[in-house]
């Protein structure tokens, strides 16, 4: 058989060809590379997907700087170079599945909302606070030194100008006793769901996602409250009673298509009976891998 005829018949069989590559973001006190976790899942899934092309997003250079860029680079700004860094990698111009973990996951969704090109095919949310937090009862990561910081600034006020433009978990910050206070001074979470000027493109880009999947952790200790994994939050004024997306105006309103995906089949809503980001390998494989295969 002539060799160049052999190849072809390789490539038409070879699966690792046809695999759609795949973004990662990582969570809050991680970074792309950490061997003990983001590293670790990356090398899991390429052991389940053979020949699977895994971009992990580095925000920044360098494994410490995208660490601390998780606490102290502007949300805004970090979408930016993540689009940058998606629009500049030649495996990726085709179109490629995302995973976001914990805070990556709403930092995905963005990107999936702001950078329709190249397309993001499936988003996969593992936890991801998408109506924002309130409350950080952990501070996960290394750097106690870091975590004290985030609280200070938290203490200082999380809508106060300089804390906004600086520290990550503030333009996430949701205020449900102060709705209003939120909506005109965080410059991130409010601005990515709408609630400030509406912006077509967001929802026009968000709809092209063929499926959208949110992990909620059933035990979570980190996200306060763990429904807005499933973007439900505190009803405005109060700390208890919650609203389901079903509720919210963000759907009714549909601001963002997330009623139409959903009418279409769009959106996955899957319970993980773990605490935070602490799923199994065997839970994955199950529930996540179809996504990316
Ligand atoms: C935590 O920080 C110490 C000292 O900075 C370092 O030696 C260690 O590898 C770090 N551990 C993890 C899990 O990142
Ligand atoms: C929010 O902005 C609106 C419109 O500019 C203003 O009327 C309202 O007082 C502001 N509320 C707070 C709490 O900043």
């Amino acid at each position: 058989m002539d060799f160049t005829y052999f190849l072809v018949i390789l490539a038409a069989i070879s699966p690792a060809l046809a695999t759609t590559p795949l973004v990662m973001w990582h969570g809050m006190g991680d970074s792309c590379c950490n061997p003990l976790s983001l590293g670790s899942i990356q090398k899991m899934i390429e052991k389940l997907v053979p020949g699977i092309y895994v971009h992990s997003l580095e925000i920044g250079s360098g494994i410490v700087e995208d660490t601390t860029n998780g606490f102290f680079m502007n949300v805004n700004d970090q979408i930016a170079m993540a689009c940058q860094k998606i629009k500049a990698d030649p495996k990726l111009a085709k179109g490629y599945n995302s995973i976001g973990f914990s805070q990556g996951g709403q930092f995905l969704r963005s990107v999936a909302q702001e950078c329709p090109y190249p397309p993001m095919l499936n988003l996969i949310s593992v936890g991801g606070q998408h109506q924002g937090v309130f409350g950080l009862p952990h501070c996960p990561g290394n750097s106690s030194s870091i975590c004290d910081m985030v609280r200070k600034l938290l203490n200082l006020g999380a809508y106060v100008e300089f804390v906004q433009d600086m520290l990550v978990q503030a333009e996430y910050w949701h205020d449900p006793l102060n709705e209003d206070e939120y909506r005109n001074k965080s410059v991130y979470l409010a601005v990515t769901n709408q609630e400030k000027k509406v912006n077509m493109a967001y929802k026009v880009n968000l709809q092209k996602l063929k499926k959208f999947v949110m992990v909620m952790f059933t035990e979570d200790t980190m996200v306060q409250p763990k429904e807005s994994e499933w973007f439900g939050f505190y009803k405005p004024g109060q700390t208890k009673e919650l609203y389901t997306l079903q509720e919210s105006p963000l759907y009714t309103e549909d601001k963002l298509g997330l009623k139409a995906m959903d009418q279409a089949g769009k959106l996955v809503f899957l319970k993980a009976p773990f605490d935070h980001l602490q799923f199994t390998q065997e839970w994955f494989e199950q529930n996540l891998l179809k996504y990316i295969q």
